[in-house]
């Protein structure tokens, strides 16, 4: 068995579709910005303001590798995980990856005014967002072995990865 990983830009629904799956499946639910902010005693918002961005990637490429020991985990993976060559090696080989994909529309009406996710903080989301999307985009497609259609909802999301899984 291999652990299931989630990835795609803030507001896909990884972590939604990834607890839905842990409860279908009853397999361990991991989340790598829960698994920082409990480790940290502090939200990945405060830990991008007091330590910066190239720290907070240190501490979720940790909290990944953690969250890979256990073969029966279904990950949510912080959406810029994988922009760290070494971290989409490992989930390509370690896991199973699904790439959550969503338009920067459907990604901004779930994030709202973007409170608590530093990188789009005190922007105009949907610009935001769309800007990351096409920056990531080639970067999760690499990444992944299954891309999914994310404009669904999070259950729809998470019974078509079942699928796949039989
Ligand atoms: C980030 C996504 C966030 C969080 C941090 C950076 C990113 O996670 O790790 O704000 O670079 O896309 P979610 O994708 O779970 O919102």
């Amino acid at each position: 068995m291999k652990p299931l990983v989630l990835i795609g830009p803030m507001g896909s629904g990884k972590s939604e579709v990834a607890r839905i799956l842990s409860s279908s499946l009853e397999r361990p639910l991991a989340d790598t910005d829960e698994m920082v902010e409990r480790a940290n005693s502090r939200s990945v918002s405060q830990i991008f303001h007091e330590i910066g961005e190239p720290a907070f990637r240190g501490l979720e490429s940790r909290a990944l590798r953690e969250a890979l020991s256990d073969p029966t985990a279904v990950i949510a993976a912080g959406g810029g995980i994988v922009l760290d060559p070494l971290n989409a090696d490992l989930v390509k080989k370690k896991a199973r990856v699904f790439y959550l994909k969503v338009t920067p529309e459907t990604a901004a009406l779930r994030i709202g005014n973007g409170n608590g996710r530093p990188l789009v903080e005190g922007k105009e989301v949907v610009e935001e967002i769309a800007r990351i999307i096409a920056d990531r985009e080639a970067i999760y497609d690499r990444a992944a072995h299954h891309v999914i259609d994310a404009e669904r909802e999070p259950a729809a999301v998470a019974e078509s990865i079942e699928q796949l899984l039989q």
